[in-house]
């Protein structure tokens, strides 16, 4: 494969300092580790594709796996949905094909992640097992030929999953081509069968202790729910106690741990440990805990397919810097689409350029590697019309020449990129217990929790440029900013971590219904936000469901913040301690809000909390963001960029590597804060540029020292 080496970038003095004041604002922080894999021969930036070798006969492999390695493919995923290729009849194994297809893949220099095949189960499995079926909350027990029809619970299921999952590392385990696992694909069904209910009850029994305990706890005062024995709880996923329903989707959690965790120690006695083992996750999916699925797993991975018709670079960012969070270290995008998907009402293709544009943004964030589903479709099948590498005729469709462009720059940028991550100063706090209490307990049809962290994420990413989004037990100490933008359930453990934050210096940031529930999903007794309302010398007095916005009007101290308007949610605000301030107050709105505080904030130590009681306006919020950043001393790495261009940055001790994406449709031209060194487009002689002139969908990747 053709590689070019990054030219050495030479910096004039006045580049040096100012790359070390952009240095100085992307401090590395002790919790961030680069690299996704402990994989040190494969190439740190990977280009891969979905392969269903099984899908075709042996004779096409060659033709397919020439224009992969043409395409500068170095990675093929497979074998996730191919169970009944690798098992014929119970008890009987056939994998000489898949012998045969790492050798080949191998041949053409590509490495391979195995697929345990669970997600498909054949039908020989649930024929005689029918209680390895799936059931829906209505009662439904599934049927064979989609996909996902098993039972997450079933123990007769798991022991079928374990059985293929090591037979599998008995033969790959060792295999040098093979780098890691992914288990199952996009965990999402949860199976209301009898067993699984029974699982609940136990679940409960050991969590409470006593059946007077969660009485308690729950409140089942309330509408005589008072239970005898833990048998009698109902196993409902909505319409419950909200306790019952929080427990159910942490049940269900655990339950999805349980499961990897099977499937991990299967696989991991007869597995090299440079062999990672993970599992691709889907955005901001929420059908179970992805923190507590991914402590089983040793590397995130996600499917990147774009959140609406249209690709929403922002948006897309948001979901990058969540997967990152998960491990906090570097991830994989196991797919993403080339060019377009067949699921959607109106499946529109990503732009010419687009694909390219997403890849880089995905590398941006801290993917190691980018894998496209799928390479070629299969002869039939659901997903006939998807988008692929090469047609049906096993030739490329025109978007393979740009996936080849992303691979080649893959190859001459990659070098540049071992090792490095994105550092940030500022942390968004992603907490599944209050996104699913917020789902349950809407109180207004248009809160949607995920699009109220977008709208705290967007000129957080604007501004700063660097976000993490982590959980919110997630270690703190390293970030200057911290926002929580509905954190509606806050456990004493949390509390305890927030409050110690404020106190070692830290800045944070509440949004609108955060701290309203404790761990049961019960109402603090101490009004919004609970436990930490002390620290922040003022609480909510009461929440409001907007239909209209209603207009917000700075406070004392409000500078150049002005005015703006809320709309969906209003919490009329009372400080009641004098160092609190009220940078923003509502204006003429219900009579109840009119005049009343809409932000408060207090300085504590070097310290600061901010309670923010409503979903602001784009415009206002991005103004409150640049003071909460400028607070803070968070500065973006590169200012003053245009604002169709995204900026990315990884980074490790000694160097930095930026990535900038046109995602407009316009050229731009981007002053660098510093001279560096191009990598994709290097000059000759090594020469830094300190100006980029990108095309519209352009990408530039930048190096420079710290
Ligand atoms: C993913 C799935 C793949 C394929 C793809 C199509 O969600 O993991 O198997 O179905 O969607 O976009």
């Amino acid at each position: 494969m053709p590689r070019r080496a990054a030219a050495s970038p030479r910096l004039s003095k006045i580049a040096w300092l100012l790359a070390a004041s952009l240095a100085l604002s992307l401090a590395p922080i002790p919790q961030a580790q680069a690299q996704a894999t402990r994989y040190a021969e494969a190439p740190p930036l990977l280009l891969g594709a979905a392969w269903y070798p099984e899908q075709w006969p042996e004779a096409q492999w060659e033709h397919d796996l020439a224009l992969m390695e043409a395409a500068h493919i170095q990675l093929v995923r497979i074998g996730e949905f191919a169970w009944s290729r690798m098992a014929p009849r119970e008890g009987e194994y056939d994998f000489a094909w898949l012998d045969h297809a790492i050798a080949a893949a191998a041949r053409h220099h590509m490495v391979v992640v195995l697929g345990t095949p669970t997600a498909a189960p054949p039908a020989w499995l649930t024929q005689k097992y029918p209680d390895t079926l799936r059931m829906t909350a209505d009662g439904v027990r599934d049927e064979h030929g989609n996909r996902q029809q098993f039972s997450f619970a079933s123990r007769r299921y798991r022991s079928f999953a374990h059985a293929i999952a090591e037979q599998m590392a008995r033969r790959y385990g060792h295999n040098p081509n093979v780098v890691g696992w992914q288990l199952d694909n996009e965990y999402a069904e949860d199976s209301f069968d009898p067993e699984a209910k029974q699982q609940f009850h136990a679940w409960l029994a050991r969590k409470y202790g006593s059946i007077a305990a969660l009485n308690e706890r729950w409140a089942t005062a309330y509408w005589s729910q008072t239970y005898n024995d833990f048998a009698q709880i109902p196993v409902r996923a909505a319409d419950e106690n909200p306790a019952l329903l929080l427990d159910w989707k942490r049940f269900v959690s655990q339950t999805w741990q349980d499961y990897s965790i099977n499937q991990v120690q299967a696989i991991r006695p007869h597995a090299d440990p440079r062999q990672f083992i993970t599992t691709n996750t889907m955005g901001w999916f929420a059908g179970f805990d992805a923190y507590t699925v991914h402590q089983a797993l040793d590397m995130a991975a996600w499917d990147d397919y774009v959140a609406g018709e249209h690709y929403d670079w922002a948006d897309n960012a948001a979901r990058h810097d969540l997967t990152r969070g998960y491990k906090q270290r570097n991830f994989w995008v196991m797919e993403t689409q080339p060019g377009f998907v067949n699921w959607r009402a109106t499946n529109v293709a990503l732009h010419k350029g687009e694909v390219r544009a997403m890849a880089w943004q995905a590398v941006g964030h801290g993917a190691d590697a980018v894998a496209y589903w799928q390479w070629r479709a299969a002869p039939n099948g659901q997903e006939e019309y998807h988008g692929t590498l090469v047609g049906a005729d096993g030739e490329p469709v025109p978007v393979y020449s740009e996936i080849q462009q992303v691979g080649a720059e893959f190859a001459q940028a990659g070098k540049a990129l071992a090792g490095t991550t994105p550092q940030a100063d500022v942390a968004l706090i992603n907490d599944f217990d209050s996104r699913w209490a917020l789902g349950f307990q809407k109180h207004s049809a248009e809160f949607d929790p995920v699009a109220e962290m977008k709208a705290f994420y967007r000129p957080l990413r604007a501004q700063a440029q660097v976000v993490d989004v982590i959980s919110a037990l997630a270690p703190l100490a390293g970030y200057k900013l911290v926002v929580a933008p509905s954190l509606n359930v806050l456990t004493e453990a949390q509390a305890a971590a927030l409050k110690a934050y404020v106190a070692q210096g830290g800045h944070l940031v509440l949004g609108p219904r955060s701290a309203m529930k404790n761990a049961d999903n019960g109402l603090h007794p101490q009004r919004q936000p609970g436990p930490l309302a002390e620290l922040l010398g003022g609480k909510v007095a009461q929440f409001y469901a907007l239909d209209k916005p209603v207009p917000v009007v700075g406070g004392e101290g409000a500078g150049d913040m002005a005015a703006g308007s809320a709309s969906i949610w209003a919490e009329q605000l009372q400080a009641n301690d004098a160092q609190t301030e009220v940078p923003l107050r509502y204006g003429k709105s219900n009579g109840w809000l009119d005049g009343q505080p809409a932000v408060l904030t207090r300085r504590v130590g070097q310290g600061r909390i901010t309670y923010v009681g409503a979903w602001l306006d784009e415009a206002l919020l991005h103004r409150l963001t640049a003071g909460w950043l400028r607070e803070a001393a968070v500065s973006a790495p590169m200012p003053d960029v245009p604002a169709e261009v995204e900026v990315c940055v990884r980074g490790d001790a000694t160097h930095l590597v930026v990535v900038l994406i046109n995602h407009g449709q316009q050229p731009q031209k981007v002053k660098l804060p510093a001279a560096m060194s191009s990598l994709l487009d290097p000059h000759e002689d090594g020469a830094t540029t300190s100006e980029v002139n990108l095309d519209a969908e352009g990408v530039a990747v930048l190096q420079g020292q710290r």
